[in-house]
């Protein structure tokens, strides 16, 4: 009989930063779909740790914030056995390449990018080349892995875009080096607004926290932040053009609970907004519950989030390092 080999798993990748608490939106946007999709493929995540500084970070915390973004890619059920699990800075071939590929990328281009404006208007006084260099970063971590696909959120649509003229620009002036990345962008989910203004993307760094749901929030928070969202004075659980609230709160609810909107219209026909919402903050609340069970196992074990993390830059440098090797030999630098 013909042995078959099976065909090598493409390879997914994504990153998240350790700037906070994540919300909602990071969980439905992106890490729900990371946990779906590591079955399917081969996966690396990482805690991008060096993306986060380009905003200031208070040393103690921040060193905390990395470790509780590390113990929730475990709490999401991400096996550290089957996809890697790392921290960005501690594989060095990510700065090595983001510098490499910035002698690739204009000026022009970075400059058009639109979260470089909004940030660098939110944080005016600290417009620092690193933020406006982002994207090639951002670049560098999914080519080191030769990344097929790459699951965010909307948000990140535009840096994939870079990402992807940046891979074929080398592979055209050299030879083919890069994977070119598509990303993977979720029916629903990929833009979950704010509770307090759903014209804006739901956000960490809100300054006001009624806007948005951690995913570590009680149950009770959860509940009030949810019956405190802004819908609009129709009353009925229909998606329509402005009804930009209550659109927001059902593709959460579709999120949380496999519901079309078509299933959501049919089962609060002729009920009210107080209903439909005690629904959503059930639901949600259910989703976020295990997780959130798990973290606090997870987050309590500094021993094994080492050892998870020691293990998961060893075989994340591995992947990395082939790459950046290949980029530096068809450039013409002289190789130890
Ligand atoms: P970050 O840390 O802001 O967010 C992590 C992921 O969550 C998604 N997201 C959302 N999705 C839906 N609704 C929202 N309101 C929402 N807010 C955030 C983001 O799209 C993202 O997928 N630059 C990235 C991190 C990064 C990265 C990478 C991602 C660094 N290197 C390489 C992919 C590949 C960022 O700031 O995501």
């Amino acid at each position: 009989m013909e042995a078959t080999t099976a065909a090598p798993k493409k390879r997914i990748l994504s990153c998240i930063q350790p700037s906070g608490i994540p919300t909602l939106g990071n969980y439905l946007g992106a890490l729900k779909n990371w946990k779906t999709l590591a079955d399917e493929f081969d996966g690396a995540f990482a805690v991008a740790d060096l993306h986060a500084i380009t905003v200031r970070q208070e040393p103690a915390q921040f060193r905390k914030q990395i470790n509780d973004v590390l113990a929730l890619l475990l709490a999401i059920g991400l096996d550290p056995d089957q996809s890697i699990l790392f921290i960005q800075s501690q594989v060095p071939a990510h700065s090595q390449l983001a510098w490499i590929l910035n002698c690739y990328t204009q000026f022009g281009e970075m400059s058009r990018m639109t979260q470089f404006k909004d940030k660098s208007q939110s944080h005016a006084d600290n417009v620092n080349v690193g933020l406006f260099a982002y994207p090639v970063l951002m670049a560098a971590d999914i080519l080191l892995y030769q990344a097929d696909l790459v699951p965010v959120g909307a948000d990140q649509k535009q840096h994939l875009e870079i990402a992807r003229d940046i891979a074929q620009r080398f592979n055209t002036l050299y030879s083919p080096t890069f994977t070119v990345p598509e990303p993977y962008i979720g029916k629903q989910g990929a833009r979950v607004m704010s509770l307090q203004d759903p014209l804006k993307k739901m956000s960490k760094s809100d300054p006001n926290p009624k806007s948005y749901i951690s995913v570590f929030d009680a149950p009770d928070v959860i509940s009030k932040k949810i019956k405190s969202a802004v819908t609009d004075s129709e009353g009925s659980v229909r998606f329509a053009d402005g009804k930009e609230g209550i659109n927001n709160l059902m593709a959460i609810y579709a999120c949380c609970t496999g519901l079309t909107n078509e299933q959501i219209e049919a089962d609060f026909a002729g009920k009210g907004y107080g209903d439909f919402k005690a629904a959503v903050a059930e639901a949600v609340i259910e989703e976020l519950r295990p997780i959130r069970e798990r973290y606090e196992r997870y987050s309590n074990d500094k021993a094994y989030l080492k050892e998870v993390a020691a293990q998961g830059a060893e075989r994340a440098s591995r992947v990395a390092n082939r790459t950046l090797q290949k980029v530096m030999k068809k450039i013409g630098f002289v190789l130890p």
